[in-house]
């Protein structure tokens, strides 16, 4: 049997697969399907200070290589989160990642402050590149110095892992991923979305309320591969892959690039049971190759 363990730094995760913020809720439709303890992972939904209701509709829409979605946060809040959706979700064996959001640095690191003192919470995903909320965001995830700075001030505020999950939307991820290397970060998410657009044909006019939207799924898994290669050689902290990962070949192109870890989130979308299914695919290539430890792998393409 192949050796699945990794190391995200101090972090220890029993298998290299998390499932991606937005694209899970809190585990609580997954669990009746299959048991959450197999995941290396869970990353909650992006959450804020306070609930937010999200975009209005329409705000998901099926491409014909994945999806864009323009959800805008919706999540119940931090209070709600801690109370509520992380108390249950610490009944599995697995790492709960909390994925933050705030618009301006005080709000991540009140929430960084409050989630430092929830035992159950793994590692903090600082979201600096969603694409679809007027403040925040993305604003944050493409400029060196406002990523370091949100960097910085979660950093100052917990004792946790901190990841941060930046954008694919910039001309040069280099200086921005040693941007928040500097700053503290323990690791990197990369990519999110891509910017996106729908036109409905019969109205003429663009299809997401929000106009915008940020588009996932197997279209997108060229374009993060080279992102997650070219800073894996840049930085010397952790670097979890995502990016239209629907396969175990996938996720392990993926780890050859130089990821320690995976997340899948569209897959989930469309195969509920893709989490359990990519692990067993992950471990019998590798079986079949003869190697013993996943973390042989990791970054030989580099
Ligand atoms: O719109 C959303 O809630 C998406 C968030 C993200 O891509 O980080």
């Amino acid at each position: 049997m192949t050796e699945m363990e990794v190391k995200l730094g101090q972090l220890t995760l029993k298998n290299p697969l998390l499932t991606a913020s937005g694209t899970f809720g809190y585990g609580r439709e997954f669990a009746q399907l299959y048991d959450l303890s197999l995941l290396g992972g869970v990353v909650v939904k992006g959450t804020t200070l306070e609930p937010r209701p999200g975009n209005p509709p329409p705000r998901i829409a099926e491409t014909a290589a994945g999806m864009l979605n323009s959800v805008g946060l919706q999540n119940p809040g931090l209070g709600q989160v801690i109370d509520q959706e992380l108390p249950w979700l610490a009944q599995f064996d697995t790492a709960i990642f909390v994925n933050i959001a705030g618009r301006k640095a005080a709000e991540y690191q009140e929430i960084a402050a409050c989630l430092d003192k929830v035992e159950s919470v793994r590692a903090l995903e600082v979201n600096i590149s969603c694409p679809n909320v007027e403040a925040g965001g993305l604003a944050f995830g493409t400029d060196p110095k406002a990523a370091a700075a949100i960097t910085a001030a979660v950093r100052d505020a917990t004792s946790k892992p901190v990841f941060v999950k930046l954008s694919p939307n910039v001309t040069d991820i280099v200086p921005i991923a040693q941007a928040v290397e500097a700053a503290g970060a323990d690791g990197i998410t990369l990519v999110n979305t891509f910017l996106g657009l729908a036109i409905d044909i019969k109205t003429r006019r663009p299809l997401m309320a929000n106009i915008v939207a940020g588009l996932s799924g197997p279209a997108i898994k060229p374009l993060a591969l080279r992102l997650v290669w070219q800073t894996a050689r840049a930085v010397r902290i952790p670097v979890i892959g995502i990016g239209g990962i629907m396969s175990g070949q996938d996720a392990l192109e993926f780890m050859l690039a130089g990821a320690r870890a995976v997340q899948i989130g569209t897959a989930n979308f469309y195969n509920p049971l893709a989490g359990p299914q990519i692990i067993r695919e992950m471990a019998g290539w590798l079986e079949n190759e003869g190697v013993r430890d996943i973390n042989e792998i990791v970054g030989e393409a580099l």
